[in-house]
């Protein structure tokens, strides 16, 4: 039976949340940025043109994982600045639906673009960025203060 939900991120699911970002990064968000973002139920605004958007994946009280993106509407493109997914619920779509879903939201905001770094290393992200259409275009030299990025694009 398909019982996961994508949906706005609760109040409920923060803690659930900072555990999955300090499992999957070694320079996580802070929780204040998670809750900012939480505390808007998935929708934050930066300033006069410039929105943040998060999706939650969650199956009953579990969170699965989560996406982050931008959208500027001044020059009209999409930003995915986070997604993460729980450790012992990958290689199950649940990155792909994710991605697919910001992609759409980005879309139908009338966004022309999206972009997004990922480190050179992590072979698993990129492939999922491939496999929905992106394309790698630059590189971003010592982005991270250990590693160079991989910048990948699409265009809508
Ligand atoms: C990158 C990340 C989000 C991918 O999430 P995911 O849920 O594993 O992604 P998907 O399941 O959609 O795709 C991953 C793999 O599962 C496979 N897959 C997808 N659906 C599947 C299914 N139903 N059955 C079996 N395999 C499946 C895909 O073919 C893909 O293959 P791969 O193992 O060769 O990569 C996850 O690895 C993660 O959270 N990593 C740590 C954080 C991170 O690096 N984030 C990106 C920063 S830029």
């Amino acid at each position: 039976m398909e019982d996961r939900v994508m949906r706005q991120p609760e109040i409920e699911d923060l803690r659930q949340i900072i555990d999955i970002e300090n499992n999957c990064f070694p320079v996580p968000w802070s929780e204040e940025i998670f809750l900012r973002i939480v505390l808007c139920r998935g929708k934050y605004r930066v300033s006069e043109d410039i929105f943040v958007h998060m999706k939650v994946m969650a199956r009953q009280g579990l969170v699965i994982g989560y996406i982050i993106w931008e959208e500027s509407f001044s020059d009209e493109s999409g930003h995915i600045l986070n997604l993460a997914v729980r450790e012992d619920e990958r290689s199950k779509g649940n990155g792909r639906l994710l991605l697919d879903r910001a992609l759409k939201g980005m879309s139908e905001a009338g966004m022309k673009t999206c972009e997004l770094e990922v480190r050179e290393s992590n072979h698993s992200a990129r492939d999922l960025y491939s496999r929905a259409g992106m394309m790698a275009v630059d590189r971003a030299e010592r982005y991270y203060d250990d590693e160079d990025a991989i910048i990948y694009a699409i265009e809508f």
